[in-house]
């Protein structure tokens, strides 16, 4: 189907009725985008924070009658919304094919790849691969924190442990380390559509058999390898939590941390971790940590 977009800055109106308008005119989508550099990382489960500079950006039916939609979005929402708005028409494409076009296999340290469900095998045969598509949840390896943890992953010996993903969105950190020799998987999220997405990924990755989901505010099991990719607040709330979940002696990957947070992060897990080394993406860094033994003293 083809779309007119219409856009335009959010301003000092209320987002809310902005929504309520657009739907009322007909839009078949609205999406609200930052038109600064003001990144918001840490919304509280359900909290919509919009941008100090927004813009709003909705589709409607390409065939629709334009002067009749404008002309209820003037009245709805003031006439000088569609005097600083600008039109677009966008031809019709096979839209759910459109993601492949950006989304190609990706290869973490030597022999690790997440590859699309429709993408050929790597070449080479001692490949390790993990088939996934972007879906419901957070989680295909493009993202420099997810990047991170996998190729921090495929440098650690897993064969045998047990892991805990926590935070685990799509589930792409535990089924690359089942993959990777891992014996065991607990995978866990506040998000019930990142559980549903990570036992769906997992079934399509054969791993199902070893892999659990848990709710993230239930009690955690205890694992030689911690893993959680969840940005710095959280992570620090979970401190005591993630230590006690950690066997003594087992590795701590810690991500979603911007530089400028590492120092806090650290502070917090030293208590019960040796840090091993932390690696750095873009913005974001990792925390390769070892649980230090119980009882150990710092
Ligand atoms: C950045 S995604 C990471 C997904 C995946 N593990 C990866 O590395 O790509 C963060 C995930 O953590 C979950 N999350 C956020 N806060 C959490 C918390 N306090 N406890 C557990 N999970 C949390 C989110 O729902 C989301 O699925």
């Amino acid at each position: 189907m083809p779309f007119l977009e219409i856009e335009f800055p959010l301003e000092a109106r209320d987002a809310e009725a902005v929504e309520a308008a657009l739907l009322a005119a007909g839009a078949a989508s609205i999406s609200f985008f930052d038109r600064g550099d003001e990144p918001i990382l840490e919304p509280r489960p359900g909290e919509v924070r919009l941008w100090s500079d927004t813009l709003v950006r909705a589709l409607f039916d390409g065939t629709s009658d334009t002067d009749a939609w404008l002309c209820r979005l003037s009245a709805l929402l003031g006439p000088e919304l569609t005097e600083s708005a600008t039109l677009r028409h966008i031809a019709d494409r096979a839209w759910e094919r459109e993601w492949l076009r950006d989304w190609k296999a990706l290869r973490f340290g030597p022999r690790l790849w997440v590859c699309p469900t429709s993408a050929a095998a790597p070449a080479d045969p001692n490949a390790i691969v993990v088939r996934l598509d972007p879906g419901l949840a957070f989680g295909t390896g493009t993202h420099p924190t997810t990047a991170l943890c996998l190729e921090a992953l495929a440098k650690l010996e897993l064969h045998g442990k047990s892991v805990l993903d926590f935070g685990c969105g799509s589930g792409i950190l535990a089924i690359a380390a089942l993959k990777l020799g891992a014996a065991h998987a607990c995978c866990a999220d506040i998000d019930p559509q990142a559980l549903t997405a990570t036992r769906q990924n997992a079934h399509a990755n054969d791993v199902a058999a070893r892999l659990e989901t848990l709710d993230a505010q239930q009690p955690l099991p205890t694992a030689g390898c911690v893993l959680a990719n969840i940005l710095a607040g959280p992570l620090i709330e979970a401190h005591e939590r993630l230590a006690a979940a950690c066997t003594s002696g087992g590795d701590l990957l810690l991500s979603g941390i911007l530089v400028a947070q590492q120092e806090t992060v650290l502070a917090a897990y030293r208590a019960s971790f040796d840090i091993v080394g932390v690696a750095q993406r873009e913005d974001w860094c990792c925390v390769h940590g070892r649980r230090r033994p119980y009882g150990g003293g710092c």
